[in-house]
């Protein structure tokens, strides 16, 4: 009898630690603002981090890209993928789109809504200048929706 009551407890904990580790990532390598975010309780998602940022607002604004910051959350997106200009393993967030991104092997692309869907679904269809390839899990275009996707990518475009 008691062991269910055991495993929920089990899985409220990994629940508010999962998400602990991954803000703890996306702000390590950064030793300017990182203080502030840390600071910050990081199991409250859609109040987290960032605190010079108007989130609040902006999450008002687009619900999509509140639910992409969960999915990101979720999926382990920002152990390798920062959202304060910092170089994790990938590329950082901030600023990603609308920019021009320079391929390996020469040419640019605009980060527009079909780059970043292709860039989620194909991730070796095109490599950022400076990025291994084959190091983004290659199986996102199978493991989520196409809503999910669209998620993820207003949620990028929200980190101006
Ligand atoms: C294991 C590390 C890793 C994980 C996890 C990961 N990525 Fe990536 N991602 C990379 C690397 C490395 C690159 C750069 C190389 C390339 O272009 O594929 C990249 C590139 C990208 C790009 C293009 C970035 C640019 O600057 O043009 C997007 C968009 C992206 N990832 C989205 C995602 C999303 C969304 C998720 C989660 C669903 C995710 N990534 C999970 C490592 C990762």
């Amino acid at each position: 009898m008691r062991y269910p009551i055991i495993a929920a407890v089990i899985a409220l904990i990994a629940l508010a630690v999962v998400p602990a580790v991954y803000n703890g990532l996306g702000v390590e390598g950064d030793s300017r603002g990182a203080s502030a975010s840390l600071a910050t309780p990081p199991t409250q998602v859609a109040e987290s981090s960032s605190g010079s940022r108007p989130r609040a607002t902006a999450t008002a604004a687009s619900g999509g890209a509140a639910l992409g910051q969960q999915i990101a959350t979720k999926n382990a997106c920002l152990g390798c993928h920062s959202i304060n200009g910092t170089k994790i393993v990938g590329p950082t967030w901030k600023g990603l789109a609308g920019s021009t991104r320079t391929l390996q092997g020469g040419g640019t692309a605009t980060a527009d809504d079909a780059y970043l869907r292709e860039s989620i679904v194909s991730p070796n269809a095109k490599i950022v200048d400076g990025y291994p390839a084959s190091t983004m899990p290659q199986d996102f275009g199978t493991k989520l929706t196409a809503d999910e996707i669209t998620a993820l990518i207003d949620y990028i475009k929200s980190l101006k």
